[in-house]
């Protein structure tokens, strides 16, 4: 007989079916096992979680909310241990809705509860017989909040006078941080939190001017001294409106605090007593991640989307190379580089515009007067430089065997027709797509790569979507709204989905996680791997350096969209959600949690 054509696709794993319900579903032969959920005490001597008596102190003592970004640093530092490490872990923000059985009524302690449960979580894990256990009481074990976490401001805006404060005059220290979506793990064992929707936190109008702590109130214009630039930024959103009980998150009152959000944060999760720091150095905008690469010669290269619609794609090369042997002189590394914002063309040509004070515009004229105004200001200087405006950048992932880059292109409902371009080449779009990048012989730090279309995602059977992938692909191979994704120790390219509220139209189905192939004659097969329960995005994946684990975090279940739920028409609460993942029990609201996903064979997963 003939030999076996081969396979289109490295990934071997039976499909699951798109839908939605109640609960996850996993690809057959492989196990979805329950590592940690919202509330649980990361401490023996941490209260229990008891949603009924929910206290901020407790919270910041126990694993926080929608959990987001997932790394994982093997121990020791610098082994490949696939069984034991410390998991780095985000929470992004709240669902006061489906957290707090009197949400309708907004108080102090609610917002001090919400505080407590931004931030992140790390955690020491070990694998004892295929089954993955949080280490008690582990050294490493650690919360950041944007409650009490003390966080220290470095890189070129440290010390500005526009990042000064009444609690914090020296413009260096900065309480919390929050919205921290996705991120990344450095060549030396430091977890990078993404500071994304910090609009959202503050409230006030820009249209009266600041409070007495401002020495710039009375110079007589009438409107806030930082309205252009929070502006830009959507400051105040007054979304989760922390300033109406929290005088710093208030425009008004304390006028400069917002500019210390929007950051990406270092954390060393090997020394808990070590301050995470804001480095500024890598510019201030909805920061999606910060995935990176060590160059050819030797410098770290960050990549990280601006996710909003018609924002930007970012790129920070240091200026000096990675000690790898070294560690400590590496702490400062990510202070000292040059940050750069994406112009695609259509020719299939990517140029990297530097943001540099001085150049290109950015100058006193324009209101830049040192490199923190750029930084501080990084939007409003990417638009001088040209930059190109992109449906929504999220997470950025460099492969390490090709060099090629991935760049998840969440959807953009606003782009007309007129604004389409060749890397956004589609109006209202509502599923996004997935832009490859291709550095010159591998060169990370070249001022042009190439670029060009993986899959433009939405249903590939519906004519208006315009969808492309691969003809291969299945009824439940193609997906909508990439948001994370992860590349597998054997190079297979996994991409998670949020669709928000939009699910119902995105794709009709939940979120989950689909393998991509992203090489040979089956390059652009989609396959679906995993979904959620109703109202949950997927957040985090993560693979163990062996391939043989998989976390996933699954976030704010029982939220977005319910009402389109089919039999649940009606909004999710704390009394009557539409899911109570992960538990079932009558007692206990949805949780959002982390699982671990594992092959019943042992084998590596996807494979
Ligand atoms: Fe927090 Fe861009 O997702
Ligand atoms: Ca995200
Ligand atoms: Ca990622
Ligand atoms: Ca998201």
């Amino acid at each position: 007989p003939p030999p076996a054509p081969e396979p289109l696709t490295r990934f071997g794993f039976s499909e699951i079916t798109r839908g939605v319900d109640d609960t996850h579903h996993v690809a057959p032969g492989y196990r979805a096992d329950l590592l940690i959920r919202w509330g649980d005490p990361l401490w023996s001597d941490a209260p229990p979680f008891d949603p009924n008596a929910q206290q901020a102190a407790a919270q910041g003592r126990q694993f926080g909310y929608n959990n987001d970004y997932i790394g994982y640093i093997p121990l020791p530092l610098g082994s490949n241990n696939s069984e034991h490490g410390l998991l780095c872990v985000n929470h992004e923000y709240t669902n006061a809705e489906v957290m707090f059985p009197d949400a309708d009524q907004r108080t102090a302690a609610h917002v001090e509860i919400e505080m407590a449960c931004n931030g992140g979580s790390i955690l020491e894990i070990r694998k004892h017989a295929g089954r993955w256990r949080i280490v008690p009481d582990s050294p490493y074990t650690r919360r950041i909040t944007a409650l009490d976490t003390e966080i220290a401001l470095s890189g070129p805006v440290a010390g500005h006078a526009r990042v000064r404060t009444t609690a914090d005059p020296s413009g260096t220290r900065v309480i919390g941080t929050l919205n921290n979506c996705a991120g990344g793990i450095t060549p030396w064992g430091t977890y990078l939190m993404a500071e994304e929707n910090f609009h959202s936190y503050f409230s006030g109008d820009l249209d009266r001017p600041s409070g007495p702590t401002d020495a710039r109130a009375d110079e007589g214009s009438g409107a806030h001294p930082e309205k252009t630039n929070y502006e830009r930024y959507g400051v105040p959103a007054g979304f989760f409106a922390w300033g109406d009980f929290q005088q710093r998150f208030d425009v008004n009152a304390e006028p400069n605090e917002a500019n210390r959000f929007g950051w990406i944060v270092e954390v060393d999760p090997l020394d808990p007593s070590a301050m995470p720091v804001k480095r500024t150095a890598l510019g201030r905008f909805k920061h999606e991640g910060a995935e990176s690469i060590v160059n050819t010669d030797g410098r770290l290269v960050l990549y990280s989307g601006d996710d909003q619609r018609f924002e930007y794609l970012y790129r920070f090369v240091t200026r000096n190379p990675v000690d790898p042997v070294n560690r400590a002189a590496n702490r400062d590394l990510l202070d000292d580089g040059t940050l750069a914002v994406a112009r695609f063309d259509e020719d299939g040509t990517l140029t990297w515009l530097p943001l540099i004070f001085g150049h290109g515009g950015l100058t006193p004229e324009n209101g830049f007067h040192s490199q923190a105004d750029v930084l501080i200001e990084t939007r409003r200087a990417a638009d001088l430089l040209g930059a190109t405006p992109m449906d929504r950048p999220e997470d950025v992932e460099p492969d390490p065997r090709t060099g090629r880059i991935y760049v998840m292109l969440t959807n953009n409902s606003r782009r007309t027709p007129e604004q389409i371009d060749a890397a956004n080449p589609r109006a209202e779009n509502l599923w996004g797509h997935l832009l490859e990048l291709t550095p010159p012989q591998g060169d990370h730090t070249a001022a042009r790569f190439t670029w060009d279309i993986l899959v433009q995602a939405g249903d590939p059977q519906d004519p208006n979507v315009a969808a492309q992938w691969h003809p291969a692909t299945s009824a439940n191979g193609w997906f909508a709204c990439p948001d994370n994704c992860a590349i597998d120790p054997a190079g297979g390219l996994w991409i998670a989905t949020d669709q928000g509220r939009g699910w119902a139209t995105a794709s009709g189905g939940a979120d989950g996680l689909w393998a991509l192939e992203t090489a040979g004659p089956g390059r652009g097969i989609g396959r679906m791997f995993f979904r959620v329960p109703v109202g949950a995005e997927l957040c985090g994946p993560c693979f163990t350096p062996d391939g043989r684990s998989l976390f996933l975090a699954v976030q704010h279940p029982g939220t977005d969209g319910t009402l389109d739920y089919p039999g649940f028409e009606r909004l999710s609460t704390f009394a009557d959600p539409a899911t109570r993942w992960p538990d079932f029990d009558p007692n206990m609201p949805p949780r959002p949690s982390v699982l671990v996903i594992t092959k019943e064979d042992g084998g590596p997963i996807g494979g």
